[in-house]
């Protein structure tokens, strides 16, 4: 039988984008298809982990064996993820959450009128920020999507964020990342670093899995 190293481990995964509304109609969103985090999923279910999944709007299917939350603005992923993390041994930031929200919603429809017009943009909270901080904290893995210096800027959100380990990827580049099938990733934790080149999704999932399983047992045992 497939040894099960993470057998017992309750484990909340974000994916996904998240919306913002401008108005009943209209929304700021991102990119992401969820696929990378859905693979994620995938992967911990198959070695064992209990897994809450907290997605975006994406077109997927949940992963077998895996409970998922759906979500659209960065608030209600917010509450979702604050309300599982204590419960969790690890908890992975994959969503590619918007930072920012519109100041005040519309209550109705906006009309078209002047040649321009200004939206004022309010800082959302950082979910895997505000996981890390918790008392009784997971074991928190982040993500890092950069265009430039992936690596110092990915390293520098790491201890920011007060994270355990961070999987940066180049977003940059048309063939990874955001809404294709195949990703690459430099991860990073204190005290090593490893790459993980270009593959497919869920295959670099389970490659990525595997070394989150074995960061973690380091670290609690
Ligand atoms: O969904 P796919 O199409 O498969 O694409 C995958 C991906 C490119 C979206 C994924 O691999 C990825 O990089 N996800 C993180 C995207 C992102 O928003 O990165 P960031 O560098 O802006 O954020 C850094 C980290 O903070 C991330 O773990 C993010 O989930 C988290 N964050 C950011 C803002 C916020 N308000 N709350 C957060 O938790």
């Amino acid at each position: 039988p497939p040894a099960k190293p993470l057998a017992g481990c309750q484990m909340t995964i974000t994916a996904g984008p998240t919306r913002e509304a401008i108005d009943p109609v209209r929304y700021i969103s991102n990119y992401s298809s969820g696929k990378m985090g859905y693979a994620l999923a995938q992967a911990a279910a198959k070695l064992g982990a209990q897994v809450s999944l907290i997605s975006g709007p994406v077109h997927l299917a949940t992963p077998a064996g895996c409970q998922r939350i759906d979500v659209s603005s960065t608030q209600q992923m917010y509450d979702a993820a604050l309300r599982l993390a204590p419960k969790s041994d690890i908890f992975i930031a994959c969503a590619a959450v918007a930072d920012y929200r519109v100041a005040a919603v519309a209550e109705q429809k906006i009309k078209k009128s002047d040649e321009q017009m200004r939206l004022t943009l309010v800082r959302n909270p950082d979910i895997v920020a505000a996981v890390a901080n918790l008392a009784d904290k997971p074991f928190v893995v982040g993500f890092a999507a950069e265009t430039q210096d992936v690596a110092c800027y990915a390293k520098d959100k790491m201890q920011r964020k007060h994270l355990d380990m961070i999987a940066a990827n180049d977003v940059s580049q048309p063939d990874s990342g955001f809404n294709v099938d195949d990703n690459a990733l430099h991860v990073f934790w204190a005290d090593g670093e490893q790459l993980l080149p270009r593959a497919d999704k869920y295959q670099l999932a389970e490659q990525l899995m595997q070394l989150i399983t074995t960061r973690y047992q380091h670290e609690t045992n």
